[in-house]
């Protein structure tokens, strides 16, 4: 088979490493791809939003899967248009994908089907929006309802704040039309957890749970980010609460799409919070999540290809159950100077284990996530610079494992968590 990949970041070379472990794979190209995920593919001078090019390199190299990483291009239609072609490709469609690209849509949808979310209100106007911040109570979460490239999340301790916020997203603009509608949602303290299932819109497959950090600083302080560090399995995760997961929310979500003639068919990432109040859905994403797809590829047994082509195919409920390593995977994330707000790019990555393959194993690798290459030297190329990837008999060994890798990799301005999977 030839693969093509979409997309640049540590999830991209997390999939494209996991892809070219399958023996079904003769040939993997990647658009755009990056210096790590080229020592497994061939990469394309194609950007991940480019749909046209992309569509016409997957015709002319007759390709027989395409498999989308991020969000964008499928919020912009990449599926329906590869499936007009008669291009097999693995993604939900434009009406589908809205589960991500409108936050209105997924809080409206949740709560006609009945599925547990946070109480929210949807405000069209600045007007609205200071009207009802005026009167609710502190903290809140305000959300514009479009893509934001994950930025468009805050949670607001204090009235003045979320006045402040609301403005600059509706009047000011900053995420443009994706600011037209915001959400306004109560907020939830628990734990958070990402369960990741594979759907043909008939049959689901759920994957092992993986949590991720979203702050930037150890003890969760500082801003939110991309994610800083994520690990699989999830301890209090039991098998009894993944089930109620399973029934409760990922189940009727994929019915309600199905009844809302969105039928959907692809990776759904449930952002779940579990708090006092029980399981709430914080948000879905329509695409695998990132850096949860680090660990998650490193403790999957299965080849992943079958599975991938029988939820284009339709056919998942041939697939045998998917296989998973016990051993817990814990990925670190490295990210440049200035991230989130402000990334510095073009500093030199140096050590060994970041420019090369030496040393990487299928129970440890170095993801590249924003890198690029300049003079034959990799450099930094965005936020989140790589993803230290580790499996071990125990999350002690993994966690030591990662860091150790952590140590011999360095670029001006590297900065990382160090708390990642500890006293879990
Ligand atoms: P989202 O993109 O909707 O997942 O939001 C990004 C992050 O914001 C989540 O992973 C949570 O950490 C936080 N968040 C979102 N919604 C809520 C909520 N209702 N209560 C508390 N935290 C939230
Ligand atoms: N790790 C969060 C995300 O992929 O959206």
């Amino acid at each position: 088979m030839k693969i093509l990949i979409i997309g640049s970041g540590g999830r991209e070379h997390a999939l494209a490493w996991k892809i070219s472990q399958s023996p079904l794979v003769k040939k993997l190209y990647a658009a755009p791809g990056n210096p790590g995920i080229a020592q497994v593919a061939e990469c394309l001078p194609i950007a991940a939003n480019e749909i046209g090019k992309i569509k016409e390199f997957a015709l002319s190299e007759k390709i027989d899967l395409t498999v989308v990483g991020p969000e964008q291009p499928l919020v912009s239609g990449i599926v329906d248009e590869f499936r007009k072609a008669g291009l097999k490709i693995f993604g939900p469609t434009k009406a589908a994908a809205e589960l991500e690209g409108s936050k209105v849509f997924t809080r409206e949808l949740l709560k006609r089907f009945g599925i547990s979310s946070p109480s929210f209100k949807v405000v069209a106007s600045l007007d609205e929006a200071m009207k009802y911040l005026t009167k609710v109570s502190m903290p809140i979460v305000l959300k514009a309802d479009g893509l934001a490239s994950g930025k468009g999340v805050t949670v607001c301790e204090h009235k003045d704040i979320a006045l402040d916020v609301v403005t600059r997203i509706m009047k000011d603009k900053i995420f443009g039309d994706s600011g037209n509608k915001v959400v306004i949602e109560e907020f939830l303290s628990g734990q958070e957890v990402s369960v990741l299932s594979l759907t043909d819109g008939k049959t689901i497959a759920v994957l092992e749970p993986a949590r991720d950090y979203k702050r930037l600083m150890d003890d969760n302080k500082g801003p939110n980010t991309g994610g800083m560090g994520a690990y699989s399995p999830v301890k209090f995760v039991t098998p009894k609460m993944m089930d109620k997961i399973v029934g409760e929310i990922i189940v009727p979500t994929v019915h309600a799409m199905h009844s809302s003639s969105r039928p959907y068919q692809g990776v759904l990432y449930a952002g779940l919070m579990v708090s006092p109040a029980g399981i709430k859905v914080l948000e879905y994403n329509v695409r695998f999540g990132d850096p949860e797809t680090q660990p998650l590829m490193m403790r999957l047994k299965s080849d992943i290809v079958p599975l991938l082509m029988a939820v284009v195919e339709q056919k998942l409920d041939r697939i045998k159950p998917i296989e998973w390593h016990n051993e817990p995977a814990v990925c670190v994330v490295m990210t440049s100077k200035g991230y989130p707000a402000s990334p510095r790019t073009g500093d030199e990555i140096t050590g060994q284990l970041a420019n090369r393959p030496t040393g990487q194993t299928k129970d440890f690798q170095v993801f590249h996530a924003g890198t690029a290459l300049k003079d034959e030297k990799v450099v930094t190329s965005g936020g989140r610079v790589l993803g230290i990837t580790a499996r071990a008999k125990d999350f002690a060994s993994a966690r030591q494992k990662a860091y150790d890798a952590v140590k011999q990799i360095s670029f001006d301005g590297a900065f990382y968590r160090t708390d990642i999977a500890k006293n879990i």
